[in-house]
């Protein structure tokens, strides 16, 4: 009840669990096991869409980024009835989104298409798709807690959808999912007055800082590709895998983690930074540039 009256969507339309990397396994076990077109997943994303896919032995498609990591309509598989397309947006670990005109034209030319939508980092954004679902029955959407809400130990994610489609769902959902601890603490979070307060100074110090961050690379780090994002993170790319493991290993000698994700499919090169705050980054700066060498 809490989270529809957050949302402003009727309870009918969401279907909770615990995180919603659960609601991934569910969704690919119960719907895309069955299709009988063809399973399409966004690569590079989050690891565990084509991990999931694999373990259930389904056989999938990829959807390429282009070089610069953005979502492209030339590089979208060829799509027949009775498929299913998984996104994210933004997407992680690149922190580009698919624009919602975009996605809004793939969901009126391919009606028979589900289209999951990954929106675990939608608060970072500027343009959610929350508003799709009302005109869209073949849109299913996946948010968390675990990103703005800093609240990733409750395990809180949901999908937000049509009547029929979360219906189904929650048949194919363990039931009894949500502990005692979870529902009380989401409903701790987002009763609590300070909570809006405490999203709003990370959403506005996430997007302040990564602009800032961006402008500060691109000029001192010559030679890295530093991509621009609509999340909390950058994305990095070095030319070569030994500058990008060089430049790793003096970031942590100096106690700085970032996410060396060089070894993903497409992502060779690539480190993904999570924005901190102003003093973190500059922490983080300097120990990059510092380190620079090509
Ligand atoms: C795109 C994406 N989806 C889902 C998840 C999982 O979130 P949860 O903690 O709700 O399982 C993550 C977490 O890293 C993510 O990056």
């Amino acid at each position: 009840a809490v989270l529809s009256k957050y949302l402003g969507v009727p309870k009918e339309n969401i279907l909770t669990s615990s995180g919603s990397n659960h609601l991934i396994t569910v969704i690919l076990e119960g719907l895309a096991k069955q299709l009988t077109g063809k399973l399409v997943i966004t690569r590079p994303s989050f690891p565990l869409f084509e991990s999931h896919a694999q373990y259930l032995g389904i056989p999938y498609e990829t959807w390429d980024l282009d070089e610069t990591f953005q979502y492209s309509m030339t590089k979208l598989p060829k799509l027949t009835d009775g498929s299913m397309v998984i996104i994210a947006s933004p997407n992680n670990p690149t922190g580009t989104s698919l624009p919602k005109k975009d996605l809004r034209s793939l969901l009126s030319s391919y009606p028979k298409v589900l289209f999951l939508a990954d929106e675990a980092y939608y608060e970072f954004d500027d343009d959610p798709y929350t508003d799709l679902l009302s005109e869209f029955g073949n849109l299913l959407i996946l948010r968390t807690l675990s990103k703005t809400m800093g609240a990733a130990g409750v395990r809180l994610g949901y999908a937000l959808g049509s009547k029929d489609l979360i219906g189904h769902l929650g048949k194919l959902r363990v039931p009894f999912l949500l502990n005692h601890f979870t529902l009380a603490a989401a409903e701790a979070i987002f009763e609590n007055p300070e909570m809006s307060k405490f999203m709003e100074r990370n959403v506005q110090n996430a997007r302040s800082e990564r602009n800032r961050m961006f402008e500060t690379l691109v000029v001192k780090l010559k030679g890295v590709e530093v991509f621009n994002s609509k999340a909390n993170f950058l994305l990095l790319r070095w030319p070569t895998q030994d500058s990008c493991q060089a430049a790793y290993e003096a970031l942590m000698t100096a106690g700085i983690q970032v996410r060396n994700i060089s070894a993903g499919p497409g992502l060779k090169g690539c480190l993904r930074v999570t924005i901190g705050l102003p003093e973190e980054n500059d922490a983080f700066v300097k120990a990059i540039v510092g380190s620079h060498r090509l």
